[in-house]
């Protein structure tokens, strides 16, 4: 495996499964009596949606969308395109956004205004990583898993030109300024 670029270990193993097993609760907890329809997007949260769902405690479905924004590898152009679109329809569910981070936000609040046109029963957005830091618009986030300083990260998922999703851990890149 490349390992050139793997910086300072930000989250390690053990505490992203003791995080992901605390949110499943909270989401079990919030949806008792009811069911949740998981809008995982990809690749990014992949890891994030199997060790998720797994420790759901409510009926659950899952569906993907993948999503690209033109723009650098490390950056985000707020532009959005779909990539692959949901199977089925989620009029009258209970949808739940899954994501791996959320940066500027565009990219959320991009499928935020897409899904909710399709009439769900409710939308909300879980991400693993949150950079506020980088915010560039408002957005309702109703479960984040660890709030992250302003640096590109690998891992778990995340990628840097596809290479290092398969780390167990979150890394910061080697070497970054800021
Ligand atoms: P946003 O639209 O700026 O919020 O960017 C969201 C997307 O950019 C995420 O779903 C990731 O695919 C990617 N991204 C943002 N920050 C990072 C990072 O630190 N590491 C890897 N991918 C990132």
């Amino acid at each position: 495996m490349k390992r050139d670029a793997i910086g300072k270990i930000l989250v390690q193993q053990d505490d992203l499964q003791h995080r992901v097993g605390e949110l499943a609760q909270e989401i079990s907890n919030d949806y008792k009596g009811e069911e949740v329809f998981l809008v995982a997007i990809l690749k990014g949260a992949m890891f994030f949606i199997a060790d998720l769902m797994r420790q759901l405690q409510i009926p659950a479905q899952v569906d993907f969308m993948s999503v690209a924004s033109y723009g650098a590898a490390t950056g985000s152009s707020g532009v959005v395109r779909i990539l692959k679109d949901l199977d089925s329809s989620i009029e009258d569910r209970r949808v739940l956004i899954v994501e791996d981070i959320v940066d500027s936000g565009l990219t959320v609040n991009y499928l935020l205004r897409s899904l909710q046109a399709r009439n769900p029963a409710s939308l909300d957005v879980c991400t693993l990583l949150n950079k506020i830091e980088r915010r560039q618009v408002e957005l309702p986030m109703r479960y984040v898993g660890f709030e992250i300083p302003n640096k590109f990260v690998i891992g778990y998922g995340l990628d840097l030109d596809q290479y290092y999703r398969q780390l167990p851990y979150i890394a910061e890149l080697k070497d970054q300024e800021k």
